[in-house]
């Protein structure tokens, strides 16, 4: 395993959704034991650390984001001891792993919202935050729009309205309350004991209240994040926070603290530009966003990445842009959720290597560690008729045998996709991985190329483009011993390039054939949505 201390700032996360990895004993849902038999596949891939998605005991109100314990685990995925084995196969294949952390809120049906509701004498009672009406805290946004009217709920046993940011049936944590501090620091001291490497801290602007603000990213919020970060550092040095944060750039940028805070951080606004830039073939705002990116931290990063579990977020864009998303990611209704887009990464794409090609390129040499959603390596498609967000995180497609060899049940948690482009029967590892340019083994060799270039790991960034439409978005990344000028094409027809290079022979790191020398003003023929990183070669003696 690599141990250098800042391991995190420099590699490749892949995120697991364990409901439908792999499912082992045949019973529909994915498990540990299923994802264990997986693992020499994603670190082939070329993994350093895997992103857990929550295994918490959960109604699944809202796919496991409503813990009802926070010490327990999903039946269906299997014990505490499956799930221990799990992190040590993890560990022995030289990966490492981070869990979910859900701060702000648990499920309705946890021990602590029954016994509050059910008793205003009740300890708990003052674990949640309560109200006689349904009018505090005006100035909150809600996040689930679609199926939600307001931050409040009537809770007849109660006699009180509870407050929660997500759905109803995840009442928010009261952090104006220092017992709920301690629990909960509690919940991360017993994972982290388990020997995880650390967190993906889900939620994190919305932990306090105060009337008159948005009530998020508030001081208070910050103050607690830190108390949590000193007793990581105190009692498991070593261990990582990534923060999901989908605010501003300005306003994540407080999130990485002095250093003291989270390590990590979830480029949220860099994600649609990626996707506008390409579809716009003008990457304007993709630069744009970047210039108001603040600097960090330097023992901190960015997180890039293309999709994840979610919805395709729109909040951080203008709502200008926001109608252009949509109108051109998302046609049909049954696409769009809350301020998004519930499509995967391929089809968004048109299925097209080149476009796909660009948005991987995007986050491989942009500076943060990139996250991968599962999946996404071969190619999965969704499945708009899904409820919510389930249509992006359908079975892993592992063969083309029955529900593409994901499971042997008749019925699985949800359906394989099955249609004829994106289904199992043509998509799947299986076939990928005989094949030399499939896109499994094309991103693989991707993401080996990103890996043994210094400069695209951890070099400075400095841009060459700018102005008002970026046909060609051209930046270069510099280490100590490594420089590398990264050149896309985002339009689909050929362009003609004047580069300033630094003096020196510039190879391809994509299509090693391709060398020029580079020097002032030099002369660049970039095919449409092409894309090179070139790298200087070092000069011998
Ligand atoms: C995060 C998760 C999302 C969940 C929400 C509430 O945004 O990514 O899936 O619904 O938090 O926990």
């Amino acid at each position: 395993m690599n141990i250098n201390p800042l391991w995190y700032k420099n590699a490749i996360f892949y995120q697991i959704y364990p409901r439908s990895f792999y499912d082992s004993n045949g019973d529909g849902y994915g498990d540990f034991q299923g994802i264990i038999q997986k693992l020499d596949y994603v670190r082939n891939l070329g993994t350093d650390c895997i992103w857990l998605m929550p295994t918490y005991k959960s109604p699944l109100k809202d796919d496991g984001y409503d813990i009802s314990d926070f010490y327990g685990v999903f039946e269906p995925f299997g014990t505490l001891d499956d799930l221990k084995q799990l992190f040590n196969e993890i560990h022995q294949r030289g990966m490492r792993v981070i869990t979910d952390l859900v701060l702000n809120h648990c499920s309705d049906q946890h021990p602590w919202f029954q016994s509050a509701r059910k008793d205003p004498n009740s300890k708990y009672r003052n674990y949640f935050v309560w109200s006689d009406t349904d009018t505090k805290y005006q100035g909150t946004r809600i996040i689930f729009v679609d199926s939600q009217e307001s931050n409040w709920t009537w809770d007849e046993e109660a006699g009180a309205y509870y407050w929660h940011r997500f759905y109803p049936s995840q009442p928010d944590l009261n952090y104006d309350n220092p017992e709920v501090h301690e629990e909960m620091k509690n919940v991360m001291r017993y994972w982290l004991n388990l020997g995880i490497d650390g967190f993906r801290a889900d939620a994190v602007p919305y932990l306090f209240e105060r009337e008159g603000t948005i009530n998020e990213n508030l001081p208070e919020t910050h103050a607690y994040l830190k108390e949590i970060r000193k007793m990581m550092d105190l009692e498991f040095p070593g261990t990582i926070l990534l923060c999901e944060a989908n605010q501003w750039p300005r306003d994540v940028r407080e999130y990485f603290g002095d250093g003291d805070e989270f390590q990590l951080g979830f480029h949220f606004p860099l994600m649609p530009r990626i996707f506008m830039s390409i579809g716009k073939q003008d990457a304007s705002s993709l630069v744009q966003i970047m210039q108001e990116t603040p600097e960090i931290p330097e023992n901190c990063q960015w997180s890039t990445f293309l999709r994840n579990h979610d919805e395709l977020t729109l909040e951080m864009v203008s709502e200008e842009d926001r109608q252009w998303m949509w109108a051109f990611y998302a046609p049909q209704k049954e696409m769009r959720l809350n301020l998004g887009i519930r499509r995967r990464l391929y089809p968004l794409l048109d299925n097209d290597r080149k476009k796909i090609g660009l948005a991987f390129s995007l986050i491989f040499t942009l500076p943060g560690s990139p996250v991968l959603y599962y999946g996404d390596e071969i190619g999965m498609g969704d499945n708009i008729n899904l409820f919510d967000r389930n249509g992006v995180r359908t079975p892993m497609q592992w063969d083309d045998t029955k529900n593409g060899g994901f499971s042997t049940a008749d019925r699985t948690y949800l359906p394989a996709i099955t249609d004829e482009k994106y289904g199992y029967q043509n998509v799947n590892v299986m076939q990928q991985e005989d094949d030399p340019d499939s896109n499994l083994n094309w991103l693989r060799r991707l993401i080996r190329i990103r890996k043994a270039s210094e400069a695209l790991g951890e070099g400075e960034l400095e841009w060459i483009t700018t102005g008002s439409e970026v046909k060609v978005l051209a930046y270069i990344r510099r280490s100590e011993n490594d420089l590398v000028y990264v050149i896309h094409n985002m339009s689909d027809y050929p362009m003609h390039f004047q580069l300033d290079f630094e003096p020196g022979i510039y190879t391809d790191l994509i299509q090693p054939d391709f060398t020029i020398a580079g020097n002032r003003d030099t002369e660049l023929d970039l095919n449409p949505r092409i894309f090179y990183w070139l790298q200087r070669k070092k000069s011998i003696g």
